[in-house]
Parts: C-alpha cells; sequence; structure tokens
C-alpha cells in the first residue's frame, strides 16, 4: 500500500475516533468564536466548507440565508454534520464525501470556499493540490483559518506540529499565490501564533481542470 494512503488511513482513524468530542474539545479554546469571524460578512449565496467535520459553521450561514454545502472524508464526522445541520433554514445544506484534493464540483461552484484547521494536516504536494482546487471551485473568495507563516519561514515549527498537527510546517502565502489566488492576512495569529485566517481572492485565470 504506498505510504500516501496508509497516512491518510491511520489519520481517517483519529478522526473517527474524534468526532463525537471535537466540538466540545475545540470549544475550549475558542475554535467557534474564530469560525465565526472567518464568515464574517458572508450573508448570500453558496458557501462550500473542504473539511466541514461536524459543519458548526453550517447554523449561522443557514440562519442568515446561505446555502451551505460540507465536504469531508471521514464519516464519522459527517454523521455528526448530519444531526447539526438538520432543520436550521431558510439556507440549504448538503453533506458531500470527498477529499479535499480532488473536489467533486464544477468550476466556479460557490461564493465562498472555506476552509478550517485541514490544509496544514496534509503534505505539501496534497496542499497544494487542495489549494488548486479551492481557487478553481470559487467564484469569488477562498478564505482559510489555517496554520500559515506570517514572517520568516519556519516560524512556530515545533507548536505548528503540536497544535495543528501539521507534518509540513506553517503555509507560506506564496503557495496560495501559486495556486492563483491573491493573499491577505486578516487579524491577528491565534492559538499561539500558530493559526492565521487568510483571503484568497482570484489572481487572475483559474486553473484548469
Ligand atoms: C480539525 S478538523 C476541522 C473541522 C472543521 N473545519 C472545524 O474547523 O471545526 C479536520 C477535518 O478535516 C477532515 N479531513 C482531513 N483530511 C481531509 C481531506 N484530505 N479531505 C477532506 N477532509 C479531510 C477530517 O476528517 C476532519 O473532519
Amino acid at each position: 500500500m504506498p505510504g500516501s494512503r496508509r497516512t491518510s488511513q491511520r489519520t481517517d482513524r483519529w478522526w473517527t475516533f474524534a468526532a463525537p468530542g471535537y466540538d466540545r474539545t475545540v470549544a475550549l479554546v475558542g475554535w467557534h468564536r474564530w469560525l465565526g469571524e472567518l464568515v464574517a460578512g458572508v450573508d448570500g449565496g453558496v458557501v462550500l466548507e473542504v473539511g466541514c467535520g461536524p459543519a458548526f459553521l453550517a447554523r449561522g450561514l443557514r440562519s442568515r440565508g446561505v446555502d451551505y454545502v460540507g465536504l469531508d472524508r471521514n464519516p464519522a464526522m459527517l454523521h455528526r454534520a448530519r444531526r447539526g445541520t438538520h432543520g436550521w433554514g431558510p439556507g440549504r445544506s448538503r453533506l458531500v464525501r470527498g477529499d479535499c484534493t480532488e473536489l467533486p464540483f464544477r468550476t466556479g461552484s460557490f461564493d465562498v470556499v472555506v476552509a478550517a484547521g485541514v490544509l496544514g494536516l496534509l503534505r505539501a504536494p496534497q496542499r497544494q493540490a487542495a489549494l488548486r482546487e479551492l481557487a478553481r471551485v470559487s467564484r469569488g473568495e477562498v478564505r482559510l483559518l489555517e496554520p500559515i507563516a506570517r514572517g520568516a519561514a519556519g516560524t512556530h515549527r515545533l507548536r505548528t506540529r503540536l497544535l495543528a498537527f501539521a507534518p509540513d510546517g506553517q503555509i507560506a502565502l506564496a503557495e496560495l499565490v501559486d495556486a492563483g489566488l491573491r493573499p491577505e492576512l486578516v487579524g491577528p495569529a491565534r492559538l499561539a501564533g500558530v493559526y492565521s485566517q487568510v483571503r484568497g481572492t482570484p489572481l487572475g485565470k483559474r486553473p484548469d481542470r
């Protein structure tokens, strides 16, 4: 079995184990407040969240009339998400099982594409593939709450490994540029300086698929 598939299966087992207590645990560090900030000002259209986990964002977005699509690779997380997204209109929600490195959506399908706490989990080549996919399916913005390098490369390497489970360290803003996005940092760094919010708008032509 190829190494990357074995690693994916190991991490999927971890998320299956973590799913029931995930929201309660991340609430302890204020994660939900930062998630809320990530979708500030989004009051209409269709939002895709990749690596949605229990889909905490769905409730708030749907109550503002936003249609929400959550994608995750892990069935246990999607099971939690299904419970949490039931009956919170007027916006609609849909949950999809899939991998963020190969999104099952057409180019330009979403007004805003969101990723929080997922890209950092990937090895560098996979996260580059995922960033390209996020840029491709967005017709507006890509918004991330991820371990982002704000200064010299390699800052907070140990903290990033421990707090973001990021095997290849923080994500450089240049990686967003390579994916066809113009990145802009928003607000202060969170969780001991490891996570930041960044918004990316298309640089021009989207990568084709
Ligand atoms: C830290 S949780 C984040 C959940 C949610 N975004 C939040 O901020 O609360 C990471 C999620 O990413 C999912 N995930 C990990 N790798 C993935 C991949 N390659 N494609 C899709 N989902 C993935 C996991 O199953 C897990 O639900």
